[in-house]
């Protein structure tokens, strides 16, 4: 088992086993009353929290800072990274060194893909990456775990439909490395220019998952459980002219769900632009905005995991 305390985490290969994945639901679940002003801890309220956002970001920075006051920790931000002295030509190693002074755990976003190993290799503190560059978004996908247990109570068995922007969209690529531990049957839809980086479809054939794939979301809509849908990542596109011909690629409305299943589950790690409609927010099945609480829920479970100081939540 996964030792948490003082862990930098930075990609989902670290966690290595079903076991390490369960404890943090169950922190996790354990913490939701706290989350929703149930029940009341300080228990982080001797510790600084170091958050770093140099890219933009609504959910995960409001819900990283969310769940650090729910359990009582103070939370130091930048306004900006033009406030940042990496604006006066810092380097991150070096900003990374001075924050840790300051501060018990470290959040960051980066947009450079590797930037959350390399802080990882640097800190001694606790780590956490929200997302480095198309790389990988570990947190994300630790709540679409989470969000998939709460939706469906199993993930095995599951046919699990992952559309968009697979090339760039990190919360895919940290989502995959987690479903290596569920049988699970995976469909992969994508413009060909945005189909996943080789190294997924080595991992999937390593840990034998069965997956199919299509540009066309009709190949799989009917059997599918549940529907992963991702923004085309804009600021990833070197040519942007490609980007404008890809962007309204999918669009999820109410005609294509009928041909689903009618419990389909709709997850989406947001922000969306037009890839689901609004007229599928009332679906019954549209689990986005739920997805988006459970972050708070899980970035607090790791917060404790973290700090070493879980254990009075769950049963031994
Ligand atoms: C995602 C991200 O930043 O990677 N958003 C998020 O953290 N919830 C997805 C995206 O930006 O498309």
């Amino acid at each position: 088992m996964l030792s948490f305390k003082n862990l930098k985490l930075y990609t989902t290969d670290q966690i290595f086993e079903r076991c390490d994945l369960n404890k943090i639901i169950k922190v996790a679940s354990a913490l939701e009353p706290y989350a929703k002003g149930d029940k009341f801890t300080d228990i982080l309220k001797d510790k600084v929290i170091a958050s770093l956002f140099y890219e933009p970001s609504t959910r995960t920075k409001f819900s990283f800072h969310a769940a650090a006051y729910k359990l009582g920790a103070k939370v130091i931000t930048e306004i900006g990274p033009k406030f940042s002295s990496m604006y006066k030509g810092e380097t991150l190693s070096d900003t990374l060194k001075v924050v840790e002074q300051y501060s018990d755990l470290i959040i960051m976003r980066h947009p450079k893909e590797g930037s959350a190993k390399l802080a990882a290799s640097i800190l001694s503190k606790p780590f956490l990456n929200a997302g480095d560059g198309s790389g990988e978004h570990p947190t994300q996908a630790l709540l679409d775990i989470y969000t998939l247990y709460k939706e469906k109570q199993t993930i095995d068995n599951l046919n699990i439909l992952l559309c968009g922007d697979l090339k760039f969209g990190r919360t895919i690529h940290s989502l995959l490395k987690l479903l290596r531990f569920f049988k699970i049957n995976l469909f992969f839809v994508s413009p060909k220019q945005l189909r996943l980086p080789k190294k997924y479809y080595d991992l999937m054939n390593e840990y034998k998952i069965h997956f199919e794939e299509s540009e066309k979301i009709d190949d799989f809509i009917e059997r599918a459980d549940i529907m992963y849908v991702t923004r085309i990542q804009k600021e990833r596109f070197p040519d942007k002219e490609e980007y404008e011909s890809l962007k309204d690629y999918y669009i999820i409305n109410r005609t294509l769900l009928q041909k689903a299943k009618d419990n389909i589950t709709i997850m989406h790690p947001l922000p969306r632009v037009n890839e689901i409609s609004t007229d599928i927010d009332s679906h019954k099945g549209a689990a986005y905005f739920r997805q988006a609480a459970n972050g708070v829920y899980v970035r607090m479970a790791l917060m404790l995991l973290l700090t070493g100081r879980e254990s009075q939540f769950i049963e031994p």
